[in-house]
């Protein structure tokens, strides 16, 4: 073996790939069952997309409105899905929620109170009470903070900066995984009996977003390579509100808090233009909804001068403002040089999260690969078509804590895991392969191709021509990713290596996006054809699921997991909004 193909090993029963909410909270749980727990930051620990769950985290508490109920959850996230969830996800999340939250404040969460001191919530578009638990409009952040401090304590055992690029597999079973140290670009071997991906979202695939770098599909990519199937990946979420303007920060997240408490949407024309698109909930209508109409008066010429809508919550006064929604204060003083306690914010869509991802089985959250299994954002199921604010908060919570009971169960169970040494090899050989490239196509303009052919053409609306106009690009940008590369430098912390990897992930993502947004003959939730702008009874009940078949990518529908004794609380709510 050459220096290049040196590695390091490392050995864990469970490897948590992913430090957000959802793989802390599973490596929590895996390290509570007394099992030797590995967790793999791409960045530091503590930089996680969670922390832009602003606005609160959802669930039936109560405290508030005292007549919620895990029932009138359940209703809600699947009316906000459009029925396409997996009910025993939704059912699972809504009736565990509220211990996750009050385990949380056990662990040392401070929320702010009701007056009579109990956790406070506000309201959020498409939940029927006021039902999210939040720290200002830094939820996120405490939830971070909370379980990293939780997580520590317990002796996890915290790998930070490491990229991984491959799972390791021993006949179907996973048994490792591959990466880098991105600060010296040294490889290391994971070894484990349990894998759990908790990778978090596809954001850098498109031009817009509220993702970070870190989130570039690698837990879907890694799982689909790896033999687990994908599900809803046609559903992306673009959050109705993200900063227009400075160029600099475009798409970084306006809470929906702001709307939360009581913030006013506007055009150009003064209009409070959601009377138009939903005039019962009006700023609090789901997030699907919100994000079009904004997208529909741009386009229609009655934006504001830097392309979004107006964003109001100065009515609520100066000290309100900046005691519920600090950091949104902060954010445009220092970015924008607008005061929001005065005048007004300009907003408009960003890409936020995607509600597909890798399938899962609801109680273990184990893929179909044995001893894989996923949670957050990287999984699908839970949120069908559309996800409401603050779903993300308590499903990495619930799902997190299930993922790592799951794993922690079959670890405890697995024989010890074999290495081929030969995957490991070939995973090295792939990664030194970026600087053995003459003529190499330069990572950032392959990048900057793929983030404009997902913004431009499969984006808020779709249609069938721009979707087979995109399947051609994503075609042609697979080919010319088979020869990106770097002309110069070696493996020391080198970004252009990085994304040489991450652009494969990405590809991996946007293609299963895009072959799924042309497959599904309809529009619902998060997914809008404008060649089929109706439901579809067929779609209305299917998922589409992807599987990896040689190099070609396998989609098919598939029934949508269903619990009989939970279709009244279903007709129900369906009944009510029929109304
Ligand atoms: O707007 C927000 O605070 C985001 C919340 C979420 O995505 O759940």
């Amino acid at each position: 073996m050459s220096d290049d193909v040196k590695y390091q090993t490392l050995e864990h029963d469970v490897i948590v790939i992913g430090a957000g909410g959802a793989g802390l909270r599973a490596a929590i749980e895996c390290s509570a069952r007394g099992l030797k727990t590995a967790l793999i930051c791409k960045s530091l620990l503590g930089k996680a997309h969670t922390v832009m769950a602003e606005g609160g985290i959802a669930a039936a508490l109560a405290n508030v409105d005292a007549q919620d109920s895990w029932q009138t959850h359940f209703q809600d996230t699947l009316f906000g899905g459009k029925y396409l969830n997996n009910w025993r996800m939704a059912e699972l999340h809504a009736k565990e929620a509220p211990e996750r939250v009050k385990e949380l404040e056990r662990w040392g969460a401070v929320f702010d109170r009701t007056p009579d001191g109990k956790i406070l919530q506000r309201a959020f578009g498409g939940h029927t009470y006021k039902r999210l638990a939040h720290v200002g409009d830094r939820t996120g952040l405490e939830l971070i903070r909370t379980l990293q401090d939780k997580g520590i304590h317990q002796g996890i055992d915290v790998y930070m900066e490491c990229t991984v690029t491959r799972l390791l597999k021993d006949g179907d079973r996973v048994c490792g995984a591959f990466g880098y140290w991105r600060e010296t670009g040294r490889f290391v071997v994971f070894k484990a009996r349990s894998i759990i991906l908790a990778t978090g979202g596809i954001g850098k695939a498109y031009k817009i977003t509220s993702n970070s770098w870190e989130y570039t599909g690698d837990g879907q990519a890694l799982g689909y390579e790896a033999g687990a199937e994908l599900v809803d990946m046609e559903f992306v979420q673009f959050h109705p509100t993200g900063m227009v303007w400075p160029p600099g920060v475009m798409g970084l997240l306006v809470t929906e808090a702001v709307r939360g408490e009581g913030g006013i949407l506007t055009n150009s024309k003064g209009e409070r233009f959601m009377e138009k698109y939903d005039p019962k909930r009006m700023e609090l209508s789901t997030r699907d909804v919100v994000a079009r109409a904004i997208y529909t008066e741009v386009k229609e010429g009655r934006g504001s001068p830097h392309g979004g809508c107006f964003l109001d919550i100065s009515h609520r006064g100066a000290e309100y403002v900046k005691k519920k929604l600090p950091s949104m204060y902060h954010q445009f003083k220092e970015l924008a040089d607008v005061d929001i306690t005065t005048g007004p914010m300009e907003v408009g869509p960003t890409c936020h999260y995607t509600m597909g991802g890798i399938k899962v089985d609801a109680d273990t959250a184990a893929s179909r690969v044995p001893g894989l299994f996923a949670a957050g954002e990287c999984s699908g199921g839970m949120n069908g078509a559309n996800r409401l604010g603050g779903n993300s908060l308590s499903d990495l919570l619930v799902f997190g804590n299930r993922a790592g009971a799951g794993a922690a169960d079959h670890a405890k169970k697995a024989p010890a895991p074999k290495m081929d040494e030969a995957q490991v090899n070939d995973a090295a050989k792939e990664m030194t392969g970026y600087f053995e490239r003459p003529n190499a196509e330069n990572p950032y303009q392959l990048h900057m191709d793929l983030q404009n052919t997902m913004h431009a053409l499969v984006g808020i609306f779709r249609e069938e021509k721009e979707l087979s106009a995109a399947i051609g690009k994503l075609e042609d940008i697979k080919r010319r990713a088979k020869n990106v590369g770097i002309a110069e430098g070696n493996r020391m912390y080198n970004p252009g290596w990085h994304l040489c990897r991450d652009l494969h992930n990405m590809i991996v993502c946007a293609e299963a996006v895009t072959r799924a947004a042309l497959m599904r003959k309809e529009s619902r939730g998060g997914h809008s054809r404008i060649d089929f702008p109706k439901y579809d009874d067929h779609w209305g009940t299917h998922n589409i699921v992807i599987q990896k078949q040689g190099e070609a990518m396998k989609l098919a529908p598939c029934p949508v997991v269903q619990i009989p004794e939970l279709k009244p609380l279903v007709d129900d709510k369906k009944a009510k909004e029929a109304k």
